[in-house]
């Protein structure tokens, strides 16, 4: 579904800053797949999901998306692509917009560009059903500013909005990291039910590497700029947290005794 291709990226280049952030990056995630990605502060992470989202255009490579070359593809054009949710709970929402027009939004988004329109009223219960189908009450308040909502409901509707029409991809990066406790489990259990519910392939940075093997069904790290350790299969199931941070602190030439590491 995912194909990344010899991917370069140098930021602040022939400068005193200069830095590789993407140093010949590759991967390939297949239809359906669950990646959890962890990796230290600057590993390159975000912007690997810059690249692929087309935040921001790579210096050399490749990327695909189910089959179509979208390495030079405009942001925009990749949106209905392509759903993605950032640690901030605020990005990605129009805080003065209600939960239901925010919802509305998100899905003319996806079902294709430009679409101005309003919703017919089947769609607007196809978007209903949707958030009742969290059961967290939020269908119940459709007409509350989103910007009024807590961090963790405002993260569950993002994630209805990203996946209201199935995308070929999903990015989430630290979605959780800026709840508490309480709302991220939340939150990470949600993401498993619609991610496993809807088979959308899926890509889930996180820090905490107790959720990393946790959900999903592969997990990478990443280091300066490319993927260090990529582990699936039966050598995942059984792989526990200090199995991880002892293939990480071989790769860091480091000794590390928690998962501070990766904050
Ligand atoms: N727009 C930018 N301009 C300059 N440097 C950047 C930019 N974006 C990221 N970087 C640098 O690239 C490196 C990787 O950053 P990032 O991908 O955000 O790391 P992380 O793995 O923590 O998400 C960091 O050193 C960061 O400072
Ligand atoms: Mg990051």
């Amino acid at each position: 579904m995912l194909k990344i291709e010899s991917v370069s990226k140098v930021f602040n280049r022939n400068t005193l800053d200069e830095h590789r952030a993407l140093d010949n990056l590759s991967l390939n995630v297949s239809e359906g797949e669950f990646v959890t990605i962890i990796g230290g502060n600057g590993a390159g992470k975000s912007t690997m999901f810059n690249a692929i989202a087309g935040t921001m255009l790579c210096d050399s490579g490749n990327i695909e998306l189910d089959g179509q070359d979208i390495t030079y593809m405009q942001e925009h054009s990749r949106a209905s692509l392509i759903g993605r949710i950032f640690q901030d709970p605020m990005k990605g929402t129009a805080p003065n917009l209600t939960v239901g027009e925010n919802l509305i939004v998100a899905y003319m988004r996806s079902i294709k560009k430009n679409v101005l329109r309003m919703p017919s009223k089947k769609e607007k219960s196809y978007i209903r059903e949707h958030l009742a189908a969290l059961n967290l009450g939020l269908e119940d308040r459709m007409n509350t500013k989103i910007g009024l909502l807590s961090g963790g409901q405002r993260q569950a509707v993002t994630l209805v909005m990203a996946t209201l029409i199935k995308p070929k991809l999903l990015l989430l990066d630290e979605h959780t990291a800026a709840l508490d406790p309480l709302s991220a489990k939340s939150v990470l259990d949600l993401t498993n039910k619609i991610v496993s519910e809807n088979n959308i392939t899926t890509l889930m940075i996180t820090h905490n590497i107790t959720s990393a093997l946790d959900l999903g069904t592969r997990t990478i790290m990443m280091d300066s700029g490319n993927i260090a350790i990529d582990i699936k299969g039966d050598e995942r199931k059984e792989l526990s947290v200090q199995d991880v941070l002892q293939k990480f602190s071989r790769v860091k030439n480091k000794t590390f005794d928690d998962d501070n590491v990766l904050l």
